[in-house]
This record gives C-alpha cells, structure tokens and sequence, in this order.
C-alpha cells in the first residue's frame, strides 16, 4: 500500500510562531510599524554574527540589493558557481552585469576556487559563493583569491542557516551575506531574506534603494529609481519565534540526515552530503548523487519515486543550460553531478519511517534498473 505523500521540504510550525504573529497583527502598526522587523535583524545578526542587516521580502531581493549596495554595474563580471538556484544570478541581469560560470567542487558540489582563478578577468569585480544544500564551500582559498585579485565576495547563505566553517556561521562570511526564509527553508516566515554586512555604508545604500531611493531629508522626493524588498512585521515576529527554535530546527535536520546516512551510507554506487573537517552542514537538502555505473539519470528516478507518492527533487540544472540563459561553458564537474543526483523528502516534518520507506523505494528503483 502507498503512503500518505512524502513532500520534499516543509516547516516546523508550533504556537509560538502562531502567538508571536498574532501578537504581531495586533499591535504592529502606528509607532510599532516596524517593531517586529527591526528586533528580527537585530536578533538574526547576532545570531550570525555580523554588525548590521537587513530584512527584505525574499533573499532574491537581498541579492538584487546587495549588488547594488556594492555598486556593480553593467558591463561589470561577478563569477558564479554554475551550480545554484538561479536566483542568485537572475538579479546581475537586472543591473546588466554579467555573469561568469564557474565549475563546482565534486565534493562539496559549492564553487571551485581553483576555477574562480582561471576565469578571473580585467571586468570581474566579485564573487557570489554559495552555500549549496547546507554544504559550505572552500571560503578561505575562496577569500584569499579575492583579496589577490581585489574582488567583493557575495555570500549567498539562503540555504545555509545554523552551517559553520571553521568556528564562524554561515552568513558571515564575504563583504554582504544573503539569506532566504522561504518556507522550504530550516527556518521560515513564509517568504523572506535578510541581507546581512559589517559595513555601515553597505546597509545604509541597501537601505536608500530598499526604500525608493528617498531622499532623506525632504518628503516624497526620489533621488534615483529604487526598489522596494521589505519585510512586513507579521513575517518578522514569525521569524522571532523561528530563530528562538533555531537549535532545534538545525538538530531536526541533521537527525533527518543522519537517518538517511545509516540507511544508505555504504550502499554501493551512492554518495550522500559531506561535512568536512572544521564544518558544520545542516543539510538542508539530504542529496544522493548515484553512481555512473548505475546507469540511470535523476529523471528517470524522480519519476518512479512521485509514483510512490514521494516527492523529490533534481539536483539544480547547470544554470549556463537553463533556456533563460543558454551559454556554452565549461564545467564539467557540474554537468556530471547534476545529470545523476537527487534531493532526498527532508522537510522538518519528516519521520524516520518516512526516511525508511524513501531508501527502501530508492535502493528498490535503482537495482531493478542495473
Ligand atoms: C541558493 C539560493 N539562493 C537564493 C534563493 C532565493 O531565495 P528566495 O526564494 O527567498 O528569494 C534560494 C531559494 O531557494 C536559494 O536556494
């Protein structure tokens, strides 16, 4: 008999967010109207580590803003994992820069630094590196490239909440981090980002094209042509209560990984997540990459696991192939990984016999194809 359907993602909702946005809807506004917001980035830096942030309505818009913050502009090349959601590349088109594709690790499947150097040139002017799946990329080759070369380091951290690498958060990394609390996210309100820096001046020009490019001084007077990526005070006092959660959100996926690991872990032909020494993955995605010799492409399995009500997703498609963007690159290592790798039901929902019947139905599909 099938199960009930297994989602890939999903949230930990308990009475605390429920109360807190309540409370929210009730006393949020007037004086208060930004009371919620600006506790949650006060909060949510602290809980980073980082000086300053700021809270908007999708990390999208973080990302938006925080190239903007930064100054890029068109003609301007910022060097990008090929390997991401698309959302963190999409905005560069806004501003006309360019985007430049690099390969990604095989192990941590985050940018490649040795690949960042080879595509350096006189236009690149920063680096978006991103924190696939939990998994943390190689920040200190990462960072030491960037200070060679002068380039600003755009950490897109949307999926990376409560990951460490050497002793320091995710988030805290680079010259503006950028989360996502979209509700396939460990930590959610509902949609929502937070743009996160050290500098002042980075989160004040965040703020100035966040808010139309106001002028400061005189009343409905724009300066330029801004944007518009706030957060409401509801989705903030949600993620108040979330981030009181956070230990528990980040144990829940790590226990959800860890029952995938002992059933899978060993199996010929299957890699799980990694977590290298000196790291901490908070697995926000549990992904199987299947062997070559298995002979059998993620499609194919997606396919057979949403037959036994159990949704899982592709690994992310190199984006250079995606019709939005079309571009020749070469990338192997991410066209190889992507072709035979899946995103395993880790919502924080998720049981242990969930997990069991999932890796019975994997290891089922893959043996009856060999
Ligand atoms: C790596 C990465 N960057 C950016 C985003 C965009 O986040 P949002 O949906 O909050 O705009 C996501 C969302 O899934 C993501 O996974």
């Amino acid at each position: 008999m099938k199960p009930k359907f297994i989602p890939v993602t999903g949230p930990s909702i308990t009475r605390k967010e429920i109360e807190y946005v309540a409370q929210a809807t009730k006393d949020g506004w007037n004086e208060n109207c930004t009371k919620y917001v600006d506790l949650f980035e006060k909060k949510f830096a602290s809980y980073v580590g980082r000086k300053y942030s700021l809270a908007t309505s999708s990390c999208t818009g973080a990302i938006h803003l925080a190239y903007l913050a930064l100054g890029l502009k068109s003609g301007d090349e910022v060097i990008v994992p090929n390997i991401t959601w698309i959302a963190g590349v999409e905005p560069l088109y806004y501003i006309g820069a360019k985007p430049v594709f690099a390969d990604i690790d095989p192990e941590t499947w985050c940018i490649d630094p040795n690949d960042i150097e080879r595509k350096i040139t006189k236009k690149t002017k920063a680096i978006l590196v991103v924190d696939l799946y939990g998994n943390m990329p190689k920040m200190d080759s990462i960072a030491k490239i960037a200070k060679k070369h002068g380039l600003e380091i755009i950490e897109d951290a949307a999926e990376a909440v409560g990951c460490e690498y050497y002793g320091k958060k995710a988030g805290s990394f680079g010259d503006v981090s950028c989360f996502s609390f979209h509700g396939s996210k460990t930590m959610t309100t509902g949609e929502g980002g937070m743009l996160l820096a050290d500098s002042r001046d980075i989160i004040e020009k965040a703020e100035y094209y966040n808010d139309h490019c106001k002028d400061s001084q005189k009343t409905f007077w724009n300066l330029e042509i801004g944007y518009k990526y706030k957060m409401s005070n509801f989705q903030a006092a949600c993620g108040l209560a979330q981030l009181e959660r956070i230990e528990e959100l980040v144990e829940k996926k790590r226990q959800i990984f860890y029952w995938y690991r002992e059933r899978l872990s060993g199996v010929p032909g299957l890699r799980l997540n990694v977590e290298p020494a000196k790291t901490k993955n908070t697995y926000w995605m549990v992904t199987v990459v299947i062997d070559k010799q298995c002979n059998i492409g993620k499609e194919m399995i997606l396919d057979r696991l949403s037959k036994l009500n159990i949704q899982a997703r592709p690994f992310f498609y190199p984006l250079s192939s995606l019709p939005a963007i079309n571009r020749k690159v070469d990338t192997p290592i991410s066209f190889d990984i992507s072709s035979r790798a899946l995103n395993l039901p880790c919502g924080l929902k998720t049981t242990r016999e969930q997990v069991d019947y999932v890796c019975k139905s994997l290891l089922k599909i893959i043996n009856c194809l060999k």
